[in-house]
């Protein structure tokens, strides 16, 4: 779908459908829905007064107007209440009103700019938003179904009757439509199958996305991942067929900072558990498990894409996790790439495995700061949902940081601590340290492995196992992969360049 915009007096502009809103418990609407309205000689005050439209939150009423003016139809969309407002919403509303469109058949839109006059909020992050939530609500996977072609909406309009809107309206469509491209990389990389994105092609896509961009990407194949001594990586993927990779992504932006921050992402094309196998309900969305990794390789698109002014390295760590006869099995000792001796008390914690040779990686490769992105531990979705994904650090600013861009991007997070005492559950009679650290806590005991390889380098780590994938669809989250945190990574990062 194309969107753009135009400076124009709303009720001249032809369209099959013109979108406006309306707040919650407003009766005599205002701004622009207020111009639409008198235009119609007050049909929506009516219908207002009547009760049929009363502006509650993703409520859609349609108009049918037919030839008697330049649009066919007007939606009036309900925002809720005014002080419930806020970008999310804007996402919201757009998802849902242009799925609903889509399904009528309508192929081109014009939309006010929902929440820069009434609603008070930045013009620029008005039109990212409605951007953000149009490309990402009418996105589907539909590659493996016979399609249905007649279904797609051609065209998105915004318009504004103030000359100066325009030039801030525009940016924020350009940076909306890089944002969601780089999520919808991240929810196609997480919707394909396990048997159609094996590491190996999960190296290949990257490759061509990176150079699509002129992105610099490396790819190791498992000998270098041998030579590199990455024995997580080697341990996680020694059951399958398929060998691991180990992508690197980087990104340039400023040759006078010393400053390189690392991205890592668990890239497990499929968790089986090994030979921990794990039961057969629902091990099928194990094909997401390389979510953390399509969330980095989206954000590094998209930094490159904006030219964040920041050096940026992502970090892939792509394996299997198959049981066989040459898999890994619990008790095993292996040695990490920095040396350490593990012992895997459970197979079906390789995700840590492999992130920890990740974090080594960049280390070694001078990252001064590191941010992992993994669907790393089940207890964060015991302990938070589908709404929030669990983060820890050493580096609270970092932290604090993340949790500051929600309040724009819509993407929650919840702090989890690190206190000293957990990392006594991963004491292992046999070797260095064991890979598991029991049921309590789960979530805070993985990123007490992962801190142990970290030291004393800045660093977060977001578990995002209960973010990654919906089973049904919310607002502009389409039922799949949701190719979270791609927004809020590219979000953190850009403050990180300021
Ligand atoms: N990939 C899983 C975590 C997961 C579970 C992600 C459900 C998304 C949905 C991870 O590799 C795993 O199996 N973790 C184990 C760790 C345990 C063995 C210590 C878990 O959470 O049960
Ligand atoms: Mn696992
Ligand atoms: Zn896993």
């Amino acid at each position: 779908m194309k969107i753009s915009s135009i400076k124009a007096d709303i009720t001249t502009v032809e369209s099959e459908a013109l979108i406006v809103n309306l707040f919650e418990d407003v009766k005599i609407p205002g701004g622009a829905t207020g111009s639409v309205d008198s235009y119609l000689g007050g049909k929506i005050s009516k219908l207002i007064t009547a009760g049929e439209i009363t502006g509650k939150k993703n409520e859609i009423t349609i108009i049918h107007t037919f030839e008697e003016f330049s649009f066919q139809r007007v939606i009036i969309c309900g925002l809720g209440k005014q002080e419930k407002f806020n970008y999310d919403s804007i996402r919201q509303i757009m998802a849902i009103t242009l799925r609903y469109l889509r399904k009528i058949k309508v192929k081109k839109v014009t939309s006010i700019c929902h929440g820069a006059g009434i609603g008070g909020l930045d013009p620029q992050l008005c039109t990212l938003a409605m951007t953000e939530g149009s490309l990402l609500g009418i996105y589907k996977f539909d590659k493996y179904k016979k399609s249905s072609p007649e279904e797609t909406l051609e065209e998105l309009l915004i318009v504004d009757s103030n000359e100066n809107n325009i030039k801030p309206i525009d940016s924020g469509i350009t940076k909306g439509t890089i944002l969601a491209e780089s999520t919808i990389i991240a929810r196609d990389l997480g919707n394909e199958p396990g048997n159609i994105l094996p590491p190996r092609e999960l190296a290949v896509r990257t490759n061509t996305f990176s150079k699509a961009v002129g992105l610099d990407c490396k790819i190791f194949e498992k000998l270098e991942i041998q030579k590199m001594g990455m024995g997580g990586i080697l341990g996680v993927s020694a059951g399958s067929h398929e060998d691991p990779r180990f992508i690197v992504m980087e990104h340039k932006g400023n040759n006078n900072s010393t400053e390189k921050i690392a991205l890592c992402g668990k890239g497990i094309t499929f968790d089986t558990g090994g030979i921990s196998l794990k039961p057969p309900l629902n091990m099928g969305a194990m094909k997401g498990d390389m979510a953390g990794a399509a969330a980095v390789i989206g954000a590094m698109i998209a930094i490159k894409k904006l030219n964040l002014p920041i050096n940026v390295l992502g970090v892939v760590a792509s394996a299997e996790n198959m049981p066989g006869g040459s898999a890994m099995r619990p008790g095993d000792i292996i040695t990490m790439m920095n040396g350490k001796h593990i012992e895997v008390d459970n197979t079906d914690a390789e995700g840590r495995l492999v992130l920890a040779d990740a974090i080594e990686y960049s280390k070694q490769q001078g990252c001064t700061s590191i941010i992992d992105v993994a669907t790393l531990t089940g207890a964060a979705i015991v302990a938070l949902g589908n709404n929030a994904a669990a983060i820890m650090g050493n580096d609270q600013n970092l932290m604090d940081k993340l949790l500051a861009t929600s309040e724009y991007t819509g993407e929650h997070f919840w702090q989890l601590p690190l206190f000293e005492n957990y990392a006594t559950q991963l004491d292992s009679i046999y070797a260095d340290m064991k890979n598991t650290g029991g049921q309590p806590a789960g979530s805070i005991t993985a990123g007490k492995f992962l801190q142990d390889f970290v030291g004393d380098t800045p660093w977060m780590h977001l578990d995002i196992a209960g973010m990654a994938r919906l089973d049904s669809t919310k607002d502009y989250k389409v039922a799949g992969h949701t190719g979270f945190p791609v927004r809020s990574l590219v979000s953190l990062i850009n403050t990180l360049a300021e």
